[in-house]
């Protein structure tokens, strides 16, 4: 299969919207990372997203629509949902509810959970297509499974060109890592920390949210420890460099290969880390040292990604 290169203008998104509706993969960028888009209610095109990035089954998948309203087709909406639609949507926030009977989504999106991951993304992009196609699609990141997630079209094509039907370029993302996942149960429940600091939605909704630690089996499923993995070691941390290691800097620091941020700014960060991973995988086999990363606002979705990035690999 050859992957069709698509521009995002009305021709690229009408390009990419019959691709969907024919059970066909596309790749667009969000403020986020760039998904992985199949529609949502197409069982075949929904299991070809695991077949194409090789994800275990058992991973459910984030739902992205044009806006509130669209929403409520598949999930039963609460005050909460209210509050934090209003404050964040369209932005960098998956709400996960309970899943409407009546939906009409392919279980797999599911992985069979009474509950929805849904999203309404802000990127200009991702909102052109949603409106052209008008429908649920479903969006993973775009990047084979356990490996590093796509912040440009290349890093999407390189990873996943002749697996999937089409990628819309629409340059670097500005957020750089995901949405921030909150479980509306009885309690606010942070499930994955990204791009919407955890404050943010407390000053939002007026009280704390609970945090679900990795061991909890209610955590988002498939959030797997060793996860956005370069080829090389990563050690995190580090105030040194030793044995030949190559220093991912933050703030000011000398010796630096790279550096997230010199001036110690958490957005930009975010919004270099996939990049600098990237480019520090394509670039050889030395170990990764890592700078210490301020554990508040992005920083904990920053250090939750290199954490994984760090972990002991299965394979
Ligand atoms: O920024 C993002 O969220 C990007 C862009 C493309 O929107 N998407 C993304 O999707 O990061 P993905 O599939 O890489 O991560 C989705 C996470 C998974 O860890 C999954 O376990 C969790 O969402 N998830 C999905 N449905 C869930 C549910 N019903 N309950 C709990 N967690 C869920
Ligand atoms: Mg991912």
């Amino acid at each position: 299969m050859d992957t069709e290169p698509l521009s995002p203008d009305a021709t690229g998104f009408a390009r990419a919207a019959s691709v969907l509706q024919g059970g066909g993969l596309v790749s667009f960028p969000t403020e986020t990372v760039y998904g992985l888009g199949a529609d949502a209610r197409q069982d075949k095109a929904v299991a070809r997203i695991f077949e194409a990035k090789n994800r275990p089954t058992f991973n459910p998948l984030i739902v992205h629509v044009a806006d509130v309203a669209a929403t409520k087709r598949y999930v039963h909406w609460n005050d909460m949902a209210d509050r934090l639609a209003a404050a964040f949507w369209p932005g960098p926030l998956t709400l996960v509810l309970p899943l409407r009977d009546d939906s009409g989504l392919s279980p797999l999106v599911t992985a069979n959970l009474p509950t929805l991951a849904i999203r309404v993304p802000e990127h200009p992009v991702a909102q052109a297509l949603l409106s052209t196609f008008d429908g649920p699609v479903a969006a993973p990141s775009a990047n084979p499974s356990g490996k590093i997630s796509p912040t440009r079209a290349q890093h999407v094509i390189n990873g996943l060109s002749g697996r999937i039907e089409a990628v819309v370029d629409g340059g670097d993302c500005g957020v750089g890592v995901e949405s921030t996942i909150l479980g509306l149960f009885d309690e606010p429940t942070l499930l994955r920390p990204g791009g919407l600091p955890q404050e943010a939605i407390e000053a939002a909704l007026g009280r704390p949210v609970v945090i679900r630690s990795e061991a909890d089996p209610l955590m988002a499923p498939g959030q797997m420890l060793s996860h956005y993995a370069p080829g090389a070691s990563v050690r995190l941390n580090a105030v040194e460099i030793v044995n030949g290691e190559r220093l991912l800097g933050f703030g000011k620091v000398d010796g630096a290969t790279l550096n997230l941020s010199a001036a110690g700014d958490l957005t930009e960060a975010a919004a270099n880390l996939f990049h600098h991973l990237h480019a520090l995988d394509a670039d050889g086999d030395a170990p990764i040292a890592v700078s210490p990363i301020p554990d508040h606002g992005l920083g904990r979705a920053i250090n939750d990604r290199l954490r994984r990035a760090a972990a002991p690999r299965d394979t």
